[in-house]
């Protein structure tokens, strides 16, 4: 257990103890933990800069020269196709006096720094620095961006500052069981979104990983059709990864098969699986559709959002007009997220009340605990072995 100051380490050694109940037991972190400062600080050097953290999809810069931006902690980072088709991530500082050197996506097959042009390829070398010439000691072939762990599986990106870090494929091969099927790799993206919402990225964490708001929070989109009752949760406890599946009934707008899907057979075919990849990694995978969260922790109280939509390949294919589908679909996800924001801005609120308690959890709420696992792990040291917990928690999701 590290040592903090005394009210760090209670909440520290708190959070142990809750990650260790029983899960009938299970209850909620107290609400300190989501607006404690130090936390936070425990959080950025123990989680985000040691784990794996989802910067888009390779589909979304499909060509040379693509690029996007993301941020690991305080270091801002662009992912780009470089010309050999490979997805490489490197420092957005310039080495020349620490400009920024893109913002948002876009294309370019040079990266050129807005402040004084030095010139970067798609390796990061420095390839043009003008009035550069007089120091007689510069040499640009001594600069280079620095490079950022990333590997590609089943389309997502992920970086990584750690260099230690197991590799992705190794952490989250038990996951393609559940994901496999949907060959995923293949949807099309048609809408990215940045937000900030007022909220400890926690909360929302936690909001994704349970359905049991569903049928209430979201009773005007889609928790009209979700049968909370057909949730099932995997009966291992993964170290590095949580995952339930649910299906949609046949009133669904979405989250179907289309006619044209050959991948999906029987149950499989209105079956959404819903994996979160530890730390902040969520998305949705139906067969027609997946939709997706990246979120990073900016203090406490606010949460930077990427979301992301995409469509399964025979849905575009069939599609007559593809714009005013996505606009159709995309604005219907604006609401589902607007319910979201809606609850997680107030139970943040919530966590500063000098009445507030933890509370007991639903057996709906069971991945809650699974991040409470992966959390104790993190951030107190709690060596919580996941492949001993199998029987327990299948009990509890029974
Ligand atoms: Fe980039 Fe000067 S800061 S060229």
């Amino acid at each position: 257990m590290p040592k903090y100051a005394p009210e760090t380490d209670a909440l520290l050694e708190t959070l142990a103890r809750t990650a260790r109940l029983e899960p009938r037991q299970a209850m909620t972190l107290p609400p300190a933990f989501y607006r404690s400062e130090a936390i936070a600080e425990i959080e950025t050097e123990r989680i985000f800069k040691r784990d794996w953290l989802c910067a888009g999809l390779a589909a979304e810069i499909p060509k040379a020269g693509d690029y996007i931006t993301f941020s690991i902690a305080a270091q801002p980072i662009f992912v780009v196709r470089d010309e050999a088709g490979t997805v490489r991530s490197f420092s957005n500082v310039c080495l020349h006096r620490l400009m920024q050197l893109v913002e948002g996506r876009g294309n370019a097959r040079r990266i050129s720094c807005p402040y004084h042009a030095w010139t970067y390829d798609l390796t990061g070398r420095v390839i043009g620095a003008g009035h550069m010439g007089r120091p007689p000691h510069f040499d640009k072939r001594d600069y280079c961006l620095p490079e950022i762990r990333t590997e590609v599986w089943e389309g997502w990106i992920y970086v990584t500052l750690n260099p230690d870090a197991p590799r992705v494929a190794d952490m989250l091969a038990p996951l393609l069981k559940d994901v496999a099927r949907y060959q995923m790799a293949g949807y099309v993206p048609v809408a990215q979104q940045e937000h900030v919402w007022a909220t400890n990225w926690k909360m929302l964490c936690e909001n994704f990983m349970e359905g049991y708001h569903l049928p209430v929070a979201h009773k005007a989109t889609v928790g009209a059709w979700f049968p909370v009752e057909d949730t099932e949760f995997s009966p291992e406890v993964h170290e590095h990864f949580t995952v339930q599946t649910f299906t949609k009934d046949e009133t669904a707008s979405y989250g179907r098969a289309h006619e044209d899907n050959t991948r999906l057979e029987g149950r499989w075919r209105y079956t959404s699986v819903m994996p979160t990849i530890f730390p902040s990694h969520m998305y949705v995978l139906a067969p027609d559709h997946f939709w997706y969260l990246s979120l990073r922790p900016h203090g406490t109280g606010e949460v930077k959002l990427k979301f992301g939509v995409a469509l399964a390949p025979e849905v575009v294919a069939s599609l007559t007009d593809l714009p005013s589908y996505v606009e159709t679909l995309v604005g219907f996800f604006d609401r589902v997220n607007e319910e979201d924001r809606a609850v997680v801005e107030s139970i943040y609120k919530g966590a500063a009340s000098p009445l507030a308690e933890a509370g007991p959890l639903s057996w709906l709420e069971r991945e809650i605990q699974d991040f409470q696992i992966y959390l104790a792990n993190r951030l107190a040291d709690a060596r919580i072995d996941v492949s001993a917990l199998r029987r327990t928690v299948k009990e509890a999701a029974e």
